[in-house]
């Protein structure tokens, strides 16, 4: 069984006091959090405070939305690995589409994070997706296999449990336009079948795969309740804290 993972990905959103404020209004709604896991991914300036107020309740983890592959030197401006371990941060995203679009992140780029995050000790949440142009022209497979085959290449099978993937398609990302449950569905199952010639069948069976883009209550449940879908990246509904609780609540629903 994989156990469901939910993520608030809170992108250029909160300062470290409106995210302490943001989280005991979470906390509230919430209440116990048994089968899921849940990752609140800040800004760099948040993410003290959320570990610090996160630190009693194991259900919840702090995750970063980005790092350097470089172990340290000079890159103005960049974050290592190393010193988000040393927060105790658990997650990292990597190659959100608005890296890959905004700041030039290759394939390539993304392969040498996820490669550093692993050494380090944390998760990298590996972000891939189509553009509405590439699923237009028929393209999904083709973007899929090559986002997957380079970002994931040299990675050993035993290294793919650490590795969550979030499937977001760019058309979707903070468009109100969703994919449906269905079209989900199939590119998720397209995603593990990829995983499975890549790995191995037994490793593509415990990948944890997350759908992103537009998720929010009214949807949530749908999508969960999926086969292939094991949670959820979720931005502009992540940054209402009743709405991400009841996002948890949809997926609790899903569960039973
Ligand atoms: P929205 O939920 O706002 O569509 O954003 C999705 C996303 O990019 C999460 O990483």
């Amino acid at each position: 069984m994989r156990k469901k993972i939910l993520a608030a990905n809170w992108k250029m959103n909160l300062t470290h006091t409106e995210a302490e404020a943001y989280f005991v209004t979470f906390l509230s709604e919430i209440g116990q959090v048994n089968d899921l896991e849940v990752v609140i991914i800040p800004p760099f300036t948040a993410i003290s405070a959320l570990v610090t107020a996160s630190e009693k309740i194991p259900a919840i983890r702090i995750g970063a939305q980005n790092m350097h592959w470089e172990k340290s030197g000079a890159f103005t401006g960049e974050v290592s690995a190393a010193m988000l371990r040393a927060h105790y941060v658990k997650y990292v995203l990597v190659g959100h589409s608005e890296r890959r679009m905004m700041f030039g992140e290759t394939d390539e780029i993304v392969n040498r994070k996820v490669g550093a995050a692993l050494h380090a000790g944390l998760r990298p949440i590996l972000c891939l997706g189509e553009t509405l142009q590439e699923r237009d022209g028929g393209r999904v497979e083709e973007v899929l296999r090559r986002q997957l085959g380079k970002g994931l290449e040299g990675l050993a099978p035993r290294d793919l449990p650490e590795i969550v993937i979030a499937y977001e398609p760019c058309w979707a990302i903070g468009t109100g336009r969703s994919a449906t449950p269905a079209e989900a569905e199939q590119s998720h199952a397209l995603i593990r079948a990829i995983l499975s010639e890549l790995f191995g069948k037994p490793t593509a069976d415990r990948v944890r795969i997350q759908y992103g883009g537009s998720v929010r209550p009214e949807n949530a449940e749908d999508l969960m309740r999926q086969k292939n879908i094991d949670g959820a990246l979720v931005g502009g509904a992540s940054l209402d804290p009743r709405s991400f609780a009841r996002i948890i609540w949809r997926t609790e629903a899903a569960l039973t």
